[in-house]
């Protein structure tokens, strides 16, 4: 590998990547990771086309209730119309592009934008502006609507108005799940960040079983052992893998949380599928708490990360013991975080050095070559 590669060679070396066989599989070739060229095509041809998640559905359950996030470099608001329907708008005022909404909270009236004040209902369309002439006709402006759908609970947005529905492409993994009755799950709490990282090292890392055993040696090790985890085949839109659960043992508390999700498959008790919705989601679930992360590029060393766990509603206790397990869990899964972030950081600059090159992976690391296929079907055609 050699620093400066073109756009062209680029593609060539993930097309050559992807097409090794699983023995011979090696890692991502590393200016995949720190090329501009290629997070400019990734915009365009995986950001702009596929789903992204945007949260848990219960976030937005009052009417009213929005998020804004950005997909490629689409500001998007996420928001729970008066109707009912849960819609996602374009964040860009259709007068001067001002941006109309920041954060998140709950709209009492219409959304306004910022700067000449031109307001829109929740369903996009432009209900007043002030000063116009006579000849602008409001009823024909309205802000963009996106494409959205709920799978297990979480709440995805499409730009592209061809998109492929989504849960088609992840039936193996409702097949597979659907037991745990995820979409029943609450959220416990929500948390953003910005790593120093490429976001497919972060996924890759999510998805790295192999780690396990030396990096999460204190934290996760004992509970999920790198030994009894295996990657399982993945489907077009996702990889997946499982953990097994030692009897008894927890990462997450103290002492282990009794497993009260009495529906789920007698199987699923003791596993902790890890799975990556591509591109940017990747998720854990157990039978009482899912801990998901959702990554939003910002350059090609940096990524937000916006993350959350989510309770099954019957396992989880009340009270001042609820409490206490809020803020076990929310520390153990921030040092589990803080355990990986040095790690992804330090591929991120090494992509660019001169001597980087990839090496041969562990069947351990198999979701990995999920992952590097999916990138070369999505970039080399
Ligand atoms: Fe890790």
């Amino acid at each position: 590998m050699k620093p400066n590669m073109s756009l062209e060679e680029n593609l060539e070396a993930l097309k050559a990547n992807a097409a090794l066989p699983e023995e011979l599989s090696e890692a991502t070739p590393p200016q995949l990771y720190s090329s501009q060229a290629i997070m400019d095509l990734e915009i365009e041809k995986i950001m702009n086309k596929e789903w992204h998640c945007v949260g848990r559905e219960d976030a937005f359950e009052e009417p009213g209730t929005y998020r804004t996030t950005t997909i490629g470099r689409d500001s998007v608001i996420v928001l729970r119309d008066r109707d009912g329907v849960l819609r996602a708008l374009s964040n860009v005022c259709r007068h001067r592009m001002a941006q109309l909404l920041e954060g998140e909270g709950c709209l009492k009236s219409r959304i306004t934008c910022p700067y000449h004040a031109w307001s829109y209902g929740l369903d996009g369309q432009l209900k007043a502006a002030t000063f116009m002439r006579d000849n602008f006709d409001i009823s024909s402006c309205r802000l963009p609507q996106f494409s959205v759908e709920v799978w297990f609970g979480w709440v995805y947005v499409n730009l592209d108005p061809e998109a492929e529905p989504l849960a088609p492409r992840l039936a193996g993994l409702t097949e597979r799940y659907e037991s745990y009755k995820v979409s029943t799950y609450r959220s416990l709490f929500t948390a953003e960040e910005v790593w120093n990282t490429n976001w497919k090292i972060l996924v890759q890392n999510f998805m790295d079983l192999y780690h396990l055993f030396w990096v999460h040696a204190e934290t996760v090790e004992h509970a999920l052992p790198t030994r009894l985890a295996e990657a399982l085949p993945g489907g077009e839109g996702y990889a997946v893998s499982e953990q097994l659960r030692v009897e008894g043992s927890s990462f997450e508390y103290d002492q282990a949380m009794e497993v009260m999700n009495s529906d789920i498959d007698e199987r699923l008790k003791s596993v902790v599928p890890l799975i990556a919705i591509f591109p940017t989601q990747v998720i854990s679930i157990s039978p009482e708490r899912t801990f998901w992360l959702s990554l939003q590029p910002l350059a090609v060393d940096k990524v937000k990360v916006f993350w959350g766990v989510d309770v099954y509603p019957g396992s989880w206790p009340e009270g001042e013991e609820g409490e206490h397990r809020k803020q076990q869990l929310r520390e153990s899964f921030d040092r589990i975080n803080n355990e990986d972030k040095g790690i992804i950081a330090g591929i991120a600059r090494n992509a660019a050095a001169l001597h980087a090159e990839p090496g041969r992976m562990s069947p351990k690391e198999a979701s990995i070559i999920d992952i590097q296929r999916y990138l070369a079907r999505m970039l080399c055609d």
